[in-house]
């Protein structure tokens, strides 16, 4: 039998799903060998319950955040999950919690990384200012997490003219796109390193 690669979602808030939708599109399409244990949410009513519903995605809610940490772990572990997937997760994980997954865990980022990126840059933030700072270019960087935001290792980054551009909401628009494109890929890229490394 052939092994396969385990990968989990992680998000928080009132999460929308694009990028999961666009993920799990794609692993259907290609027949990546790659097995979606399960997606994380810390709101009952989370649009993206409704895209995990249409693929066949188990979701399980972790509201307690005294207890968020610890359960993830334990449900990481008990799935035997190799890749955590952040995908509108808007939470910092702890230095504790980082140590303790032996996994991966990656976040896309819809910024060139370094610029554009740390604390409180997120969601139409990181495109109203790059559309003030009159940038040219713009895209989308994947990224290993670690400790402080949006510093983790850059896996991939794509770019795309956005001096056309009239307004923030243009940018994002585009940029999504963008996303959606090369967090599936760089997922199926990683599966295949890891299967074929332990065949
Ligand atoms: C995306 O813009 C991504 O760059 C950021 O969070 C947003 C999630 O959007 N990390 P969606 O839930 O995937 O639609």
């Amino acid at each position: 039998m052939q092994r396969s690669f385990n990968i989990a979602f992680l998000t928080s808030g009132k999460s929308r799903g694009s990028n999961f939708e666009a993920i799990m599109t794609h692993l259907q399409e290609r027949n990546v060998p790659i097995e979606t244990k399960f997606l994380i949410i810390t709101r009952a009513d989370a649009p993206i319950t409704q895209r995990a519903e249409k693929f066949g995605v188990r979701y399980i809610l972790l509201d307690d955040k005294n207890t968020f940490e610890q359960e993830l772990l334990a449900l990481l572990n008990k799935n035997n999950v190799h890749l955590v997937v952040l995908a509108g997760f808007m939470r910092k994980l702890s230095e504790d919690f980082l140590q303790k997954y032996s996994g991966d865990i990656i976040n896309i980022h819809p910024a060139l990384l370094p610029k554009f990126g740390g604390k409180s840059m997120f969601g139409m933030r990181v495109h109203e200012k790059v559309f003030k700072m009159k940038e040219k270019f713009s895209g989308a960087s994947v990224h290993y997490v670690n400790e402080r935001y949006d510093e983790g290792e850059v896996i991939a980054q794509q770019k795309i003219p956005i001096g056309h551009c009239t307004s923030a909401e243009e940018i994002a628009g585009e940029v999504l796109k963008i996303e959606h494109q090369l967090y599936p890929e760089v997922i199926e890229k990683l599966a295949h390193e890891y299967l074929k490394l332990h065949k």
